[in-house]
């Protein structure tokens, strides 16, 4: 199976600083052209900032596909789901990475780096990476989930 993304935007805040530094290891030795929007330390910030950096990257095609890592993945997965055209998923098991590309079309891939270990976390990256949406009937439902961007 290949990789079927270009580029990667990839951020995290300080929960997810050293995960963010193996999946960058991951992406490096495949080859996969990334842009890290950081953070680049430990030091305390708010994960929503990097969640914005890392959508509107994606929204401006800068990059295809996004990474996104804070303790617990979820805080990064919410923050991600408000922006058009995002559809983050937050994975703790290679079933969903699977899953959420086959079905959801997922677009962000959220972990924690309080959750899960290193190579959980690169084989849940390997599998969202390199598996295509199924389309067909998915197809409806996720035109369905763009629709409610425009509902109250
Ligand atoms: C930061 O302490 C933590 O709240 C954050 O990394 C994340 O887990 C939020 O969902």
């Amino acid at each position: 199976m290949k990789h079927l993304f270009n580029v990667i935007a990839i951020g995290c805040d300080h929960g997810g600083y050293d995960l963010k530094r193996e999946i960058i290891k991951y992406l490096t030795s495949n080859n996969i052209q990334y842009i890290d929007f950081g953070s680049y330390n430990t030091e305390s910030v708010n994960y929503p900032d990097y969640a914005h950096m890392v959508c509107e990257a994606l929204q401006n095609n800068q990059a295809d596909c996004g990474i996104l890592i804070c303790g617990t993945g979820i805080g990064m997965s919410m923050a991600a789901n408000k922006h058009k055209g995002i559809r983050a998923a937050c994975c703790s098991d290679t079933f969903s990475a699977r899953m959420t590309r086959m079905h959801n079309d997922a677009n962000v891939l959220c972990m924690g780096g309080r959750v899960i270990g290193t190579g959980l976390a690169l084989d849940i990256t390997e599998l969202f990476l390199k598996t295509e949406f199924e389309g067909g009937r998915h197809e409806i439902r996720v035109k369905l989930i763009a629709d409610l961007e425009n509902k109250k």
